[in-house]
């Protein structure tokens, strides 16, 4: 594995039921040696704790965007810092926020506010995936510049048989490293 000393990953992390698999990911970009930030959507939260990432990860999650326990900006922060930011999992409902610009949590106005590269890791229902809205959105997002590691077909948490499950870790992994190395 190559070695990520010095390279801030900021993992912007969404509601979807894949959220348990960043935990994999986590560990692997932190045993790459690598400095991870995890932002929690207020949705995430309601999937895995940032207990979780806050211990994986070593460091401080972040998902208040008016957290008044330091005079810090945190999305300015985090977005000076990163050298990539990973959408993951990318959820419908944040990939459609993204592509319209808001900047209404702490995710969004990091991935708003930064010049660091983005890569967005969506996972959702096959349906969601393949509506008009979704698949015109993440056009949008491609137009931006952003990358995408994208989707693989199987069988979704859903039940649903179908394209719309996320990319591997290693996947993720591999194309982290290929961006930013
Ligand atoms: C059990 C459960 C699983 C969900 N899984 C997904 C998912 O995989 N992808 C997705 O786009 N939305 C999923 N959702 C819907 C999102 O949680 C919802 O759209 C939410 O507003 C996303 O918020 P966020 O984008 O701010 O994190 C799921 C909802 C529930 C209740």
């Amino acid at each position: 594995m190559i070695n990520l000393k010095g390279k801030n990953i900021i993992l912007a992390v969404c509601g979807g039921i894949a959220v348990y698999k960043v935990c994999d990911l986590v560990r692997k970009l932190i045993s790459a040696d690598a400095m991870v930030t995890c932002v929690m959507t207020e949705n995430a939260m309601k999937f895995v704790t940032p207990l979780t990432f806050q211990t994986l990860s070593k460091n401080k999650v972040y998902h208040d965007m008016f957290n008044t326990e330091s005079w810090d900006i945190d999305h300015i922060s985090l977005a000076k810092k990163a050298d990539i930011v990973v959408v993951v999992p990318a959820t419908a409902n944040t990939i459609a926020k993204l592509a319209y610009g808001f900047a209404d949590n702490l995710v969004c106005s990091t991935v708003l506010a930064t010049k660091a590269k983005i890569l967005v890791c969506p996972a959702m229902n096959t349906n969601m995936l393949e509506h008009q809205a979704t698949q015109k959105n993440i056009m949008t997002l491609k137009d931006y510049g952003y990358k995408f590691v994208e989707p693989k077909s199987g069988k979704l948490a859903c039940g649903t048989v179908g394209n719309g499950n996320l990319a591997s870790v290693e996947n993720i992994v591999e194309t982290i490293i290929k961006e930013i190395i």
